[in-house]
């Protein structure tokens, strides 16, 4: 049986990937493709439940070890349960957020080793990597004002993470630049401070040879 691809969508908080992976999950079906759409942390009621730990922001004490842990532990269950059954029937999987994000945010962002986190990706996700990555980068002002706007809009259950301050943020943006650069082939970087409509076809034409 054909073998699915694996494509993931990453950047800051804020930098428009949700909504890129819904426009481009919508195209792709109408022109006949199957596809399966996932979240990371999240994507598996397993995943769910873990993800209202990591997000809630009255838990103030977690450790960055545990946070490592437990985005893990979303990814082990939804690569089991949702990803590597879709990809083994052909279908192609769109995945909002993967181990690039554990890289950027814990590693980049909190200071752990990326060593610990290459380690853990290989307990979690069993030698799965994504086929190909869109990197939606946009600058911190615009990722911190947009996050506001959207806590604001559906109330701060999910702010732990974006409520940490700019200097966070920007770690995370240069690790995900990094990151991108140390592996180009793998990496589709496009502006995302374009309208939606421009970054969508963006994302479309750069995604055509992988798709
Ligand atoms: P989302 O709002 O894009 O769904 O992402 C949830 C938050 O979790 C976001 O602030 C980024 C953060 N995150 C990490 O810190 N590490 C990870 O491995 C993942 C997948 C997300």
């Amino acid at each position: 049986m054909a073998q699915g691809r694996f494509i993931t969508f990453e950047g800051i908080d804020g930098c428009g990937k949700t909504t890129q992976l819904r426009i481009l999950a919508a195209r792709l079906r109408e022109a006949g493709r199957e596809v399966v759409e996932t979240v990371e942390p999240g994507g598996t009621e397993t995943g769910r439940q873990i993800r209202k730990i990591l997000l809630d922001p009255a838990n103030t004490a977690i450790h960055p070890r545990t946070e490592l842990l437990l985005y893990f532990a979303s990814r082990a269950q939804n690569v089991e349960e949702v990803i590597r059954p879709a990809l083994a029937a052909g279908h192609l999987v769109l995945c909002d957020r993967f181990t690039d994000s554990t890289l950027a945010y814990q590693g980049y962002g909190r200071g752990l080793s990326a060593g610990i986190v290459h380690d853990l990706d290989r307990v979690a996700c069993q030698g799965l990597k994504p086929d190909c990555t869109v990197l939606i980068d946009i600058d911190i002002e615009t990722s911190m004002a947009r996050a506001k706007k959207r806590n604001q809009r559906t109330g701060p259950e999910e702010s732990r993470i974006d409520e940490e301050g700019s200097e966070f943020h920007s770690n995370v943006r240069r690790g995900y630049l990094e990151i991108a650069a140390a592996d180009s082939p793998r990496f589709l970087v496009i502006d995302g401070r374009a309208p939606v409509a421009t970054v969508a076809e963006r994302v479309w034409e750069a995604l055509a040879a992988h798709v």
